[in-house]
């Protein structure tokens, strides 16, 4: 790819050419103008991991631990080089430019992107953030940061107005968005779908010309979420650049017709056209070719960096009596749902078909000489397990065999036009092409077959875009043909899951058929946006009798040494498109972790989530690691962490509730009326729980250590507008280790306004050998320490006065366990910009 001279190229463009710059042509790319030496750029999802430009069996990829995960590692160095990788993946998928990462903030535990984002805190985001970006634009990708902003839950995401004061927006949700275009300059930004006080996003000139490129003087390209561009002038005058995904909506003839009519002043349209230009020149330094071909790197590298990354992400919340690490040479059972498959990822655009992913069940059995024995103990799914997990295909491989036809299958003279083995049982099939196919209207069969290991009724379902029947062995068991209902999957675009049982019996081989009518044979009335073919879920799984499955796990964990359960959730619970309804773990969950730690004093409980669940049961369980989706090698890391191979020291990155009703977004998590109300104002998760006494599960920034650490000789120091804050950390026990030095300010005199109690303004994490001690510094501008958001004048204010420097391993760490020093302002200031 060529290098452009910009400006050069704005002045030769016919205002035609102008226009078909500001979309994009397909799902995935930008327009290409080769008289022009402007290439098409290709965009890829991010933020864990790079896709590809395939929904329908994609590419693999590598996947990284999910957004909660990496910003637990609180390591700005480890997150450059995963942003590193990251750009190397992109440029084998032919990708220009990630979209990713994603830095919202989890106001509530229910959010169903909470996993994608990095932390709840914006200094924790907004750093982390830069430092991705650092390493995804080392490599000349370009990163985008999204979603700008107030885009923090799910429900209505593409109508909602997010009621949030200039004050919360300022010191919470924008200031992630701030110190990341402040320390990394993402080449992009991406809008929210949804609206800020009565403004969509996208066409927000408040938030677009203000903000981003008026105060903070950012120059990068905005982009507008996907289909979230929702009109012609007011976006091209807010500062809408890209309108995406391609063809486009809002754009095309229309803005066209606008700009010959001045709606939209050609001055204007140069000005987002010089973004897009900007955009194509910073890529060219990737090398990556147009429309390049995808190709796959599953490399040891990147499996050792990926499985580095989640050992640091992984949080040990709770050790008590040495129950971790636990012993290689004991009899240890590993009992619950999250054992035997690897849950990798959370649901949506941040899913990806990875290199291969470790179950913990594998990693775990690795580490001992004889596998373990293991019991389901309960089920914890939302949607039947996928099918493809168990099934296989006519030549044995894993999964199912879809046969493409034009006509539906009474057509018994139908031709097969294309052979395609799908392993995971779920598909988008928006981007599946086949230029045999005659209309939008086709029809496809999956068969794969499976030998039942047990004499018992299973339960199969369909959720379909389009119409499908599942049958096995030739009876129908599933019909999802008429009476459809919408439900929630695939982005709210399917019908509900529709089940039917059928009893299996013991050694029999069975084949699954599902036959299945693309998009337009859709019975729903109610079907939102349609596109390309829909899409098909085949789950099923054997019923179980909850109460005596407990009890087979309990009596397992009675007669083991020590015992492992992995528990948790999975991307159907947490996704993209929707929230959560409860905090509370699926099924009998609950019952299970009880009975099995009533059974067994080394009971140590591994919970795959990406935010917060309940646990009724926290007090008879002595463990508990926090391992959240961890990519690739999630099942690896796990057993790393559990077995002592790798000391951990990831940091909570958002606090843990007792309850649901706890969180201060309780109120407001659903758009009521058009609109959510961010009634807590600035006292998101910590800030709120430390300001009215709320004991919480597990504080955010909290996270222990097989060592031991100790804080001293703390020097604070305010000069040239900058803190300086010195201190000696020492290992103190008999391991190497990593510990997190976090530095909050609080305000020691009343302002004018209430603030939080203290709020974190720096991080560093540092790596010490059994007995050594290394001097840490954290530096953080004097005017980013202590300001607030002043509403009479619009600007930052640093109010004169005195403000305490804690310095602590969490953000509820006791008197005696911070230090603590001072910093004093001496007159009041006022600020704006970066
Ligand atoms: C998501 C974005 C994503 C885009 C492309 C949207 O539904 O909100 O985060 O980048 O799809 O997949």
């Amino acid at each position: 790819m060529a290098d452009i001279n910009v400006e050069e190229v704005l002045q030769k463009l016919t205002v035609a050419e102008k226009v078909d710059l500001l979309a994009g042509t397909d799902f995935w790319h930008t327009k290409s103008l080769p008289k022009h030496g402007i290439p098409a750029l290709r965009l890829s999802d991010g933020p864990n991991g790079v896709r590809g430009t395939k929904f329908f069996n994609g590419i693999r990829a590598a996947c990284f631990p999910c957004g909660t995960s990496l910003g637990s590692t609180f390591n700005r160095t480890l997150l450059e080089e995963a942003g590193k990788k990251m750009g190397e993946e992109a440029k084998l998928k032919g990708a220009h430019v990630i979209l990713g990462p994603t830095i919202n903030i989890q106001r509530s535990p229910l959010g169903g992107r909470g996993f994608e984002s990095i932390g709840e805190d914006p200094v924790l985001a907004g750093e982390g953030a830069a430092a991705l970006v650092r390493g995804i634009q080392s490599t000349g990708v370009q990163a985008t940061a999204k979603h700008y902003v107030g885009n923090d839950q799910e429900h209505k995401r593409n109508a909602v107005q997010s009621i949030i004061t200039d004050r919360a927006l300022r010191e919470i949700y924008a200031l992630a968005f701030q110190i990341c275009i402040r320390d990394s300059s993402p080449g992009a930004i991406m809008t929210g779908y949804n609206g800020v006080n009565g403004t969509y996003c996208s066409e927000n000139p408040k938030l677009l010309e203000q903000l981003l490129r008026g105060e903070w003087g950012w120059k990068g390209l905005v982009m507008s979420d996907w289909f979230g561009t929702y009109s012609t002038t007011d976006a091209a005058l807010a500062g809408l650049d890209l309108e995406m995904p391609g063809p486009p909506r809002f754009r095309g003839e229309a803005l066209l017709h606008n700009v010959s009519t001045d709606k939209v002043r050609e001055h204007i349209l140069d000005e987002r056209v010089r973004a897009v230009l900007n955009l194509v020149k910073s890529c060219a330094a990737s090398g990556v070719p147009e429309n390049a071909e995808e190709k796959t790197g599953d490399t040891p590298e990147t499996a050792e960096l990926l499985r580095r990354i989640g050992n640091e992400g992984i949080v040990l919340l709770k050790n008590e009596k040495g129950v971790l690490p636990l012993k290689k040479d004991k009899k240890t059972v590993v009992i619950g749902p999250n054992a035997k498959v690897a849950t990798y990822h959370g649901g949506g655009s941040a899913s990806l078909a990875a290199y291969y992913a470790v179950t913990p069940f594998d990693g775990i059995s690795s580490k001992l000489q004889t596998p373990p024995e293991y019991s389901i103990g309960a089920q914890s799914h939302k949607l039947l397990p996928l099918l493809g997990n168990v099934l296989k295909t006519p030549s044995g491989e894993a999964g199912m065999l879809m046969k493409v036809y034009n006509e539906d299958p009474s057509d018994v003279n139908r031709a097969c036009l294309d052979e395609v083995v799908v392993a995971k049982t779920e598909l988008l099939l928006v981007d599946y092409y086949n230029t045999k196919l005659k209309s939008a209207t086709w029809y496809a069969d999956f068969e794969g077959t499976f030998v039942a290991e047990e004499d018992r009724e299973w339960e199969m379902s369909l959720i379909v875009q389009g119409t499908a029947k599942l049958f096995v062995n030739g009876e129908l068991v599933v019909d999802n043909t008429e009476n459809q209902t919408k439900g929630d999957a695939f982005f709210g675009m399917a019908t509900i899951e529709e089940k039917g049982r059928v009893h299996l019996k013991k050694g029999v081989t069975y084949n699954v058929k599902v036959e299945f009518g693309s998009a337009p044979t859709s019975t729903l009335s109610e079907g939102g946006v349609v596109f390309g073919g829909g899409c098909l879920r085949m789950g099923g799984t054997a019923i179980i009798d909850p109460k005596e499955e407990i009890a087979k796990a309990a009596a397992l964990a009675k007669d083991a040494d020590q015992v492992i359960v992995c528990a948790g959730l999975n991307a159907d619970w947490e996704t993209e498109g929707n929230d959560r309804d409860s905090m509370d773990l699926p099924g009998y969950l609950d019952e299970m972790i009880a009975a099995v730690a009533d059974a067994n004093p080394n009971t140590v409980v591994v919970m795959q989530s990406g935010t917060p669940v309940t646990m009724p049961w926290i007090e008879k369980v002595p463990a508990l690691v926090q391992a959240w989706y961890g990519g690739n090698e999630t099942g690896n890391s796990i057993a790393d962490i559990v077995f002592g191979d790798a000391n951990p020291s990831g940091k909570l990155s958002l606090s843990f509730p007792v309850r649901l009703q706890d969180n201060p977004a309780y109120f407001n998590i659903r758009a009521e009326g058009g609109r959510t109300l961010y009634g807590e104002d600035v006292y998101v998760g910590y800030r709120y729980y430390e300001y009215i006494d709320r004991p919480v599960l597990f504080p955010f920034g909290h996270g222990l250590s097989y060592t031991s650490f100790e804080f001293s000789d703390l020097s604070v120091e305010e000069k040239d507008g900058k803190v300086s804050v010195k201190v000696s950390v020492k290992n103190t026990g008999d391991r190497k280790g990593a510990e997190v030095v976090q530095v909050y300010v609080a305000p020691r005199q009343k302002a004018k306004i209430n603030r939080p109690f203290k709020e974190m303004k720096g991080f560093e994490k540092v790596e010490l050998e059994a007995g050594e001690s290394k001097g840490v510094t954290v530096e953080v501008e004097t005017k980013y320490a202590v300001s607030y958001w002043d509403e009479e004048r619009s600007k930052w204010c640093a109010e004169k006065g005195e403000y305490d420097v804690v310095v602590s391993n969490s953000s509820a760490a006791k008197e005696g366990q911070t230090l603590k020093g001072s910093i004093s302002v001496g007159q009041t200031f006022w600020w704006t910009g970066l």
